[in-house]
């Protein structure tokens, strides 16, 4: 017990001792100054700094003290239980600092020489000692860590603007690899000069060479372009006329020789397209003389910062300290963690409001809001139709506006509101766009309420445009090309290709007046004027839809199981087999030998025949010949008879059990081959027919010769399918369309009756692609196809047309009248054959009754004549 208390004394001492509370002892901290960094200024800037330090720990902190700690190399122990540490040394000694600082979970300051990545800012604070004029690999470098383009690759183009050395050190500041967050990797960078001419029309010259030669394909389309201002003018409208300034290229202008007073970039920018990204970086130093620089200015400001959080965090823990015991306090007292954030967070909000420290070299910034810009101001339905005026119809943005997104000084590096590159973060920026459409089930489904408002829009299109703008960050705004009735029907079945609706969304689109049409559209070989087909969203392929074969009748079922070839032989051979008998029964002399009569039985041609037919339905005789001769000709009938009999039974059955069907036409061949028996008719004017046309396959040809050309559906009525259906059901007619819009009426069909009396073919030919349309041009095109390939891939598009498609019912299982088979009973339909030969017996006896009756009363009337007694 003794034991266990004491340790656990002993625990609680360790803890505190190693980490104690602000209150209880004064904090201390090292301050690490580098000999070999430093060099000749070392002696002198430690002196300044423990003057600076002390006078300030007098002036500044209110409460408790500091113990400063002073070091001269960076690889000192740090177990002696430091509150931070702040360190002046080279960029590699920062960083392997800054890795023991990390595990024992100190707070580092650092300064440290340019071109320096800076430490993560969620544990460090890193100032680098930037001489003015010398900043902008350090601000190429910040941007990377922080992450303001996610490049890969970068195109860096610059003019005289950088040295030699300038580049070499850009170059690096883009390639260097980062020990902290492999987030920020390496950037692959090709580097492209251009020279430097004054002459309006050479700079011009000039640049065309350098852009129109740039391998892009391999380069990729990250554009850097560290330039002047009036380069960069020239330089935008040039990538602008070689198409290189796109929706997928990101061109960001880094301009140096702009400062404070000159500095209105707006006035510079001349005209923005829709659609580009293009970010802005410029230098608005301001030269007063009364800026302040240099290492001691920037080690004095970061002990200020450090002092001020040092007091404030001393007089947060009396404050929290007072109000509960001492207990209490040593529960919920910040760790070490806790602490080093408080001080982190109170340095960093103190330098970036207080530091006035290399504050002239400033850096601004930009971003052009491009994207959507151009449909912000109309999109209304009234508005349709009226002319837009010809910058729209361009894309050049009227209104130039250019996004605030943050500042870098040399001391907290970049300060970012925005992101650099808004729309390749967020795509449009939660703009509406204007989107066409009408409706067309399945593909837009239109819901309207009395007033005849869209009220819903849903569909497979809806689907896919709701993706794009969940993707892209876009409110869609439905304009309509026509107002619409106040019942929108239901039909799937109609054909809205030729429609006037359609035409109008074509002219819209055509004018620019809508971003995206929002529309299934036949992607035609060759397109309408004006119009950009995205990728296709769906392909459908034709298909032909039929009657259902028919079971054939059984009534003749007995007769099925043979062939009439085999049962004619059969007949042959019974009629042929008697009189065999006959003979060889007569001509044997086995009777005359063994002096037998030849009795009854076979000792007719009629009763040999009777006797053989007998035999065949495997009933005896009364009487068998008794010479061998005669034994093996009836021997050898009953072997074939034994055959003939068990095939026959044997069939019999197999065909009582899966009834025969009509062959079924499933293939166009098949259809081509019944020619004589079917008709077909295809949809005037539709794609099918125009492919039929277009194709050189002599099935097609053919098919198209024997077609009626039928304006069925074009009208979009379910009435003129009704006559069709009605046509196949009873005439043998066939007709061809899409397979989804025959799926659809057979689902109807099969709702209204209840049978299945159609059946599609199993052939699917001439796939006819359906895309969404956009204006010719449209900088948005690789966008969207961007996102629709990817849905595409993710297997969206064919989950979303699924819950379109109609539902599966039993008329889709071909194997249906299989499974009917399996429980088959014999039933009259299938006896009636035999009834039917039974009563064809009775019938056939009765005429030969009659004819016996006859025979009869002739003889007798005849003997009557014979036997007359001679009368005299
Ligand atoms: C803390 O520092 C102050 C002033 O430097 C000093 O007066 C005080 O004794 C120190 N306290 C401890 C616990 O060392
Ligand atoms: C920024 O502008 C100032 C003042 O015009 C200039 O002295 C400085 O060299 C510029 N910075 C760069 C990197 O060119
Ligand atoms: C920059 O110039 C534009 C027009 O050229 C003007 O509207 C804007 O107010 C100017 N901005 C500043 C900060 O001067
Ligand atoms: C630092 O410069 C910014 C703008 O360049 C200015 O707003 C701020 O007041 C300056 N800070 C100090 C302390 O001078
Ligand atoms: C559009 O451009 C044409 C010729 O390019 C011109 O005739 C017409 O006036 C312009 N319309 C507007 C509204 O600027
Ligand atoms: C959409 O744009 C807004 C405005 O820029 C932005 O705040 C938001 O984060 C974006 N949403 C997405 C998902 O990118
Ligand atoms: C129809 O919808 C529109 C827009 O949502 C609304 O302004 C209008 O009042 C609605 N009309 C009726 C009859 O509900
Ligand atoms: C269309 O379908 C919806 C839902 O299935 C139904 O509410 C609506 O009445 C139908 N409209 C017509 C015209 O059949
Ligand atoms: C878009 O349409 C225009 C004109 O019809 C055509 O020249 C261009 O090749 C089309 N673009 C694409 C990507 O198909
Ligand atoms: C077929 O017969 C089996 C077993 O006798 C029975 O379970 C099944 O329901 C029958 N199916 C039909 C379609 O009658």
């Amino acid at each position: 017990m003794r034991i266990c208390l004491f340790v656990s004394l002993y625990l609680l001492r360790v803890s505190g001792e190693e980490f104690p509370s602000l209150i209880t002892a004064n904090a201390s901290i090292a301050v690490v100054l580098d000999r070999q960094f430093l060099g000749e200024q070392y002696q002198a800037t430690l002196d300044e700094l423990k003057d600076y330090i002390k006078e300030l720990a007098r002036v500044e902190l209110k409460h408790g003290g500091v113990v400063v700690h002073y070091f001269s190399w960076t690889t000192i122990s740090l177990k002696k239980g430091f509150l931070a540490v702040f360190s002046v040394a080279s960029c590699e000694d920062t960083w392997s600092l800054f890795s023991r600082t990390e595990e024992e979970e100190l707070l580092l300051f650092a300064l440290t020489e340019v071109d320096c990545p800076r430490l993560p800012t969620d544990s460090a604070i890193t100032v680098t000692n930037v001489m003015p004029g010398e900043e902008l690999p350090q601000i190429l470098l910040d941007m990377r860590t922080e992450m303001a383009f996610k490049w890969k690759s970068a195109v860096i183009l610059h003019d005289d603007t950088l040295s030699r050395d300038m580049v070499s050190r850009v170059v690096q500041s883009l390639t260097v690899q980062i020990d902290e967050g492999a987030s920020t990797s390496p950037v692959s960078v090709s580097v492209y000069k251009m020279k430097h001419e004054i002459n309006e029309y050479l700079r011009r010259k000039e640049i065309t060479r350098v852009l129109s030669k740039l391998p892009v394909k391999y380069i990729g389309e990250n554009f850097m372009a560290i330039v002047t201002t009036e380069v960069m003018t020239t330089m935008a409208e040039i990538a602008r006329d070689l198409v290189m300034s796109h929706t997928l290229a990101q061109w960001l202008y880094v301009i140096s020789d702009t400062d404070a007073q000159n500095g209105n970039l707006s006035s510079l920018i001349n005209a923005l397209y829709e659609g580009e990204n293009v970010a802005f970086m410029y230098n608005i130093t301001e030269s007063n003389p009364e800026c302040k620089n240099g290492l001691m200015c920037y080690c004095q400001e970061m002990m200020n910062a450090f002092i001020s959080a040092l007091d404030a965090a001393v007089q947060d823990e009396f404050d929290v300290a007072a109000q509960v015991s001492d207990e209490e306090w040593e529960a919920i007292r910040p760790n070490k963690i806790q602490r080093r954030g408080m001080l982190l967070k109170h340095m960093q909000q103190h330098i970036s409001t207080k530091s006035s420290c290399g504050n002239c070299s400033t850096w601004r910034a930009l971003a052009a809001d491009t994207w959507g810009a151009t449909y912000r101001s109309y999109g209304d339905s009234d508005q349709l139709f009226k002319e837009p005026d010809n910058a729209t119809t361009k894309g050049v943005i009227e209104h130039v506006d250019l996004l605030q997104v943050g500042y870098w000084r040399p001391i907290d590096a970049l300060r970012f509101e925005d992101v650099l590159f808004p729309h390749v973060e967020h795509g449009f920026r939660g703009k509406a766009l204007p989107i066409i459409t009408y409706h067309n089930p399945p593909w837009t489904i239109l819901q309207v309420n009395e007033s005849g408002s869209v009220v819903s829009c849903s569909g497979l299109i809806f689907d896919i445009v709701n993706q794009l703008a969940k993707n892209k960050n876009f409110t869609v705004k439905v304009i309509l090309p026509s107002h619409v009735k106040n019942l929108l029907s239901n039909d799937t079945t109609a054909d809205m290709m030729h429609s006037q609706d359609a035409a109008l969304t074509l002219i819209a689109v055509a004018k620019g007046q809508a971003a995206i049409a929002a529309v299934a559209f036949t992607v035609l070989s060759d397109p309408p004027s004006g119009i950009n087909y995205t990728l296709a969203v769906s392909t459908q392929p034709y298909s032909f839809m039929i009657a259902r074969p028919r079971e054939l009748s059984r009534a003749l079922l007995f007769l099925l199981p043979f062939t009439t070839d085999t049962w004619l032989c059969l007949g042959l051979g019974v009629i042929l087999m008697g009189p065999t008998l006959y003979i060889i029964h007569r001509l044997s002399p086995y009777y005359e030998a063994k002096e037998i009569t030849r009795q009854g039985g076979l000792s007719t041609i009629h009763n040999c025949l009777w006797y053989v037919y007998g035999a065949l339905l495997q009933q005896g005789g009364m009487y068998l010949p008794r010479a061998d001769s005669g034994r093996l000709v009836v021997g050898t009938w009953w072997l074939v008879v034994l055959v003939v009999v068990t095939t026959y039974s044997g069939n019999l059955v197999a065909f009582l059990t899966f009834p025969k069907q009509e062959i079924p036409v499933t293939t166009i061949g098949e259809l081509l081959e019944n020619q004589l028996t079917y008709t077909w008719s295809i949809q005037k004017g539709s794609y099918l027919e125009m492919e039929l046309k277009n194709s050189d396959e002599p099935k097609y040809a053919a098919l198209l010769k024997g077609a009626e050309l039928s304006g069925a559906g074009a009208s979009g009525n379910l009435s003129s399918w009704k006559k069709q259906l009605i046509r196949i059901r009873e005439q043998r007619h066939v007709i061809f369309d899409w397979k989804l819009r025959l799926s659809y009426l057979m689902r109807a069909e099969h709702m209204l009756t209840d049978t299945c009396d159609f059946a599609l073919s199993a052939e699917e030919f001439m796939d006819e692609q359906l895309a969404m349309v956009l204006p010719a041009g449209s900088p948005y095109l690789p966008v969207i196809n961007k996102e629709i390939n990817r849905m595409q891939k993710a297997g969206l598009i064919s989950k979303w047309l699924f819950a379109y498609l109609p539902k599966r019912d039993r008329c889709w299982k071909t194997s249906s009248i299989a499974q009917e088979v399996n429980n088959h009973t014999v039933n009259l339909r299938d006896m009636q054959g035999s009834f039917f030969v039974l009563f064809l017996g009775f019938f056939s006896a009765s005429v030969v009754l009659l004819l016996e009756w006859f025979c009869n009363r002739r003889r007798r009337r005849s003997e009557d004549v014979i036997i007359k007694p001679y009368v005299e």
